[in-house]
């Protein structure tokens, strides 16, 4: 019966050592953990063609300025600035002239990486700038950061009627908290 209080003694080593692990995994944020992403992908904006894939959707109020006129863009966002390149994700919403060009997008993931996760992005669009990542959902649940874009130079694979939009994205991000069995309850 000496053995009792033994065992018992080690399974309390054990549960205690299982529980520091715990402990200092998930001392820093109980429920979820605040992630980094840097990441740069290329939005292919086709503005003509049969292939464009962005419309105007609200023709402007003023010829010369463009002003109020809206445009709806489904953008390809790809992994490098070619038309061969994978696609990681679509970047959906609209840009207004509003004097710039106020840019209001859901960057939709899809496939290995985030897939079916968005960041929620808005800003200025000009030949360069920066966009506010102002939220996120799925994986990318909290996002916030900015991403820096800019017009990459044509080569000879780039066509007339497109750009490749240069993407750096730079956010924070909580994925949900991970449940029981150490699985992210997406
Ligand atoms: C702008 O130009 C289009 C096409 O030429 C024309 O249909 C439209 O009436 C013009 N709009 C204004 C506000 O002048
Ligand atoms: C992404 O999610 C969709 C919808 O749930 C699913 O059909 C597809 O297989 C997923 N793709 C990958 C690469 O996991």
């Amino acid at each position: 019966m000496a053995r009792t209080p033994k065992s018992a003694l080690s399974l309390l080593l054990v549960s205690s050592f299982i529980l520091g692990a715990m402990v200092s995994l998930c001392s820093s944020c109980p429920t979820s953990c605040e992630t980094e992403i840097v990441w740069t992908l290329y939005a292919r904006q086709i503005g003509k063609g049969d292939n464009r894939n962005q419309e105007q959707a609200v023709p402007p109020v003023n010829n010369i300025t463009k002003f109020g006129e809206i445009v709806v863009n489904n953008w390809a966002v790809l992994d490098a600035p070619v038309p061969t390149a994978n696609i990681v994700a679509h970047a959906r919403g609209t840009h207004m002239m509003a004097g710039d060009w106020f840019t209001s997008l859901s960057i939709v993931f899809e496939g290995a990486r985030f897939n079916g996760s968005t960041l929620q992005v808005m800003g200025i669009t000009d030949a360069q700038g920066q966009w506010a990542i102002v939220g996120g959902t799925g994986e990318l649940a909290r996002a916030d950061g900015t991403i820096k874009h800019k017009i990459v130079p044509p080569t000879p694979t780039t066509s007339i009627n497109e750009n490749y939009r240069q993407l750096d994205i730079h956010a924070f991000y909580s994925p949900p908290a991970v449940n029981a069995n150490f699985i992210a309850d997406v």
